[in-house]
């Protein structure tokens, strides 16, 4: 039998393994790439086919690792999706930054699932940018008094490797940023472009598995586009209760545009834009009078549609 036709017999007993284990559910992807990705581990490990890799699974679980990172979709960019990007510079940067001022003046974000660092990159562009127009919010008293923090992370390490060293390429960077963002950025005559060093005092990067427990609290921002849809329901649930501990009363979340806020966490939010995915946080006591008075507003039960 070809490896390729084995892999039929097989596939199946692979993803039900890392449903139950890794919580990935992927039924998203394609097949044939999938197949093509596992490949790759077959042939690293020099095994005769798929059936073998199956059977090496089970008896290595720390081959669920490279597992799941040669399966892990990488794709990002700088201020990907922009109507999103343009509803966070519009209204919750500017919200966060007047809410500083309440919050010893700074400002906690994470960036989760943040690949190659192009979205924690893109974030720190839309603070320093409003900072930048201080005029415009002058509940913060200059710019020099307001912290930003923004953190990424990533299971994959080869991705932060190339988050850390932030070099990008300049076109990827200018067909997609406002200007005022993209001015943040060092464009270099080799058509590299490299965040400025504000930016990157900005932003940190720490390896993580969203399928851990979340040590972080009081959270201003939380970000995660396009992860989420790679985990089985069932986790995805329990990502989004641990989000809603993670994050301060007022505090948002963003999620990718085919991704929805649903469970018990619903309830804990407003709806602040549907289309583009932003919920804002209930204070505690405000939480848990909207779940005992029996769940979400009107314009929330359509975004989770
Ligand atoms: C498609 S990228 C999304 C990048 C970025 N958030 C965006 O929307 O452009 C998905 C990222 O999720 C990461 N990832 C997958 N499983 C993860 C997990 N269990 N914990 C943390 N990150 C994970 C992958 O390594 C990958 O970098």
């Amino acid at each position: 039998m070809s490896i390729r036709a084995e892999a039929d017999h097989t596939w199946e007993a692979i993803h039900r393994h890392l449903i139950e284990r890794q919580g990935l559910d992927l039924t998203r992807y394609k097949e044939t790439y999938l197949k093509r990705r596992l490949l790759v581990r077959v042939r690293a490990l020099r095994l005769p086919g798929f059936e073998a890799y199956a059977r090496y699974l089970r008896r290595h679980p720390e081959e669920l690792g490279p597992l799941q990172k040669a399966l892990s979709i990488k794709v990002t960019s700088f201020f990907r999706n922009r109507s999103c990007f343009a509803f966070l510079e519009e209204r919750v940067v500017p919200d966060l930054l007047r809410r500083s001022e309440t919050r010893r003046h700074r400002i906690a974000v994470w960036s989760a699932g943040c690949a190659t660092g192009e979205e924690p990159y893109s974030l720190a562009a839309l603070f320093a940018s409003a900072l930048d127009r201080g005029a415009a919010f002058p509940a913060c008293n200059g710019r020099s008094r307001v912290m930003v923090r923004i953190t990424g992370t990533d299971l994959d390490e080869t991705a932060l490797v190339k988050a850390r060293g932030a070099v990008f390429v300049a076109r990827a960077l200018l067909d997609s940023a406002p200007a005022e963002a993209a001015g943040q950025f060092d464009i270099r005559p080799d058509g590299t472009a490299t965040p400025s060093a504000r930016l990157r005092g900005m932003v940190r990067f720490e390896r993580e598995s969203l399928l851990d427990p979340i040590g972080r609290e009081e959270l201003d921002l939380i970000v995660c586009r396009n992860v989420l849809i790679y985990f089985s329901l069932e986790h995805q649930e329990r990502i989004l209760s641990r989000f809603a501990a993670a994050l301060s009363g007022g505090g948002y979340l963003v999620l990718g545009r085919v991704e929805r806020l649903f469970g018990e966490a619903r309830a804990l939010f407003d709806v602040v834009s549907a289309r583009d995915r932003v919920y804002r946080r209930l204070p505690s006591d405000a939480a848990a009078g909207a779940t005992a008075g029996g769940g979400p507003g009107r314009e929330e039960a359509r975004a989770c549609a």
